[in-house]
């Protein structure tokens, strides 16, 4: 396995010519999306020489294709790229997703870095080595297990990420927190109700910072996912389901995030219901989820489809549908299962907030 190194910075550029010295007189190849090129590049532009080439993608998930990947590596291998050349994904979890699996596969692995420029590719897709693309309308179904050699974060890039973009992937930082650490989880809410009025990004770094740590708390000893790793799906049973949910049956855009915070929601309901998770905690936390997300109500008649969609989750075992759920005591557990008459409260509840 490499050597993951995970760097929080406000000096982007320093520290990226510190890493590249040693491909000096190697080939380097930039891989970023059309937005990314246009507002994030500009801010590594000085490190930038004949050594480098750009490969532009369309941005958005449908471009996290096997067309670009196949394109990519054509590209790669025309220009001669080698296993001493190096890649740098400058994006979101897109890029990352995708320039990671293009590196991790040609010619059996190139070295590569992630410069995460949205919130969830800072806290969430640029760590912990899952890099892939969609294959046949699913979502991640080719990828392999790859860490980046390096992970340079700063929020810098956050400036000029769209709000809606900045909240969904705040919502993977409150779930970080709530399985992990209550008085970061008070600090996130502290800091999103100032953002909500200034949008002033200081004091983001050493958030994202703690949120890496907690990815990376989980990830340890369980890259492949057998175990504790699980416990980063909490919100996302009933978050895919109604990603799914409402972007395929309902055609209405919702975010990954967006439907996370509601996947919470309905998560810490059961964790109440079954696990006898503090009722005054739970509302507490739905409240708040509330106040920086507009959550979509499901009508009763829709409650069978999210069910139905519940049923192909990759965490079931057996044909039981398995959740994360938080203990009384704030410990949360993987492999809960749990029922049709579970989501059926899960949902009432998430109408009643
Ligand atoms: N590998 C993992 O562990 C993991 C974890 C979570 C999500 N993901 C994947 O991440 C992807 C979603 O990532 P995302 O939410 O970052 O979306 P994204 O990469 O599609 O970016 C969202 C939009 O923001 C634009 N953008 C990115 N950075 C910007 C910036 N700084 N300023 C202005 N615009 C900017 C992009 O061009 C795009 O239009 C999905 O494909 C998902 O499957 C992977």
């Amino acid at each position: 396995m490499k050597n993951n190194d995970i760097i929080h910075t406000d000096n982007i550029n320093d520290q990226l010519k510190n890493i590249i010295k040693k491909y000096d007189q190697e080939k380097k190849l930039i891989i970023t999306d059309h937005n990314c090129r246009k507002y994030c590049l500009p801010v590594i532009q000085e490190i930038i020489d004949d050594t480098f080439e750009i490969f532009e993608i369309k941005p958005g998930e449908d471009n996290k294709s096997l067309d670009t990947v196949k394109q990519l590596w054509s590209f790669l291998s025309e220009k001669k790229y080698t296993r001493e050349s190096l890649i740098i994904n400058l994006g979101g979890g897109m890029v990352s997703d995708l320039g990671g699996f293009a590196a991790s596969t040609f010619k059996r692995g190139i070295p590569y870095i992630n410069i995460p420029t949205t919130i969830l590719a800072q806290v969430d897709a640029s760590v912990g080595g899952k890099t892939g693309i969609n294959f046949m309308s699913l979502k991640n179904e080719i990828g392999v297990f790859s860490e980046a050699d390096h992970v340079l974060i700063s929020e810098v890039f956050i400036k000029s990420l769209k709000k809606r973009e900045f909240l969904s992937g705040f919502a993977e930082m409150l779930k970080h927190a709530l399985i992990h650490n209550d008085e970061h989880y008070s600090e996130l809410i502290e800091f999103i109700t100032e953002y909500e009025s200034n949008e002033n990004l200081k004091k983001l770094n050493s958030l994202t910072k703690q949120s890496v740590k907690i990815k990376e708390h989980y990830i340890k000893n369980d890259l492949y996912d057998k175990g504790k790793r699980k416990i980063l799906n909490f919100g996302h049973t009933f978050g895919h389901a109604f990603e799914s949910h409402f972007n395929l049956n309902k055609n209405l855009e919702i975010k990954h995030g967006e439907a996370v915070a509601q996947g919470i929601i309905c998560e810490i309901y059961l964790s109440h219901k079954k696990l006898n998770f503090e009722s005054d905690k739970m509302n507490r936390i739905s409240n708040d989820i509330k106040n920086i997300y507009k959550i979509i109500k499901p009508k009763s008649d829709e409650f069978d489809l999210i069910h139905n969609l519940m049923t192909h989750d990759k965490k079931n075992l057996n044909d039981v549908i398995n959740c994360v759920l938080i203990n009384n005591n704030n410990i949360p557990l993987f492999d809960q299962e749990i029922t049709k008459d579970d989501i059926t409260d899960a949902l009432n509840y998430l109408n009643s907030v």
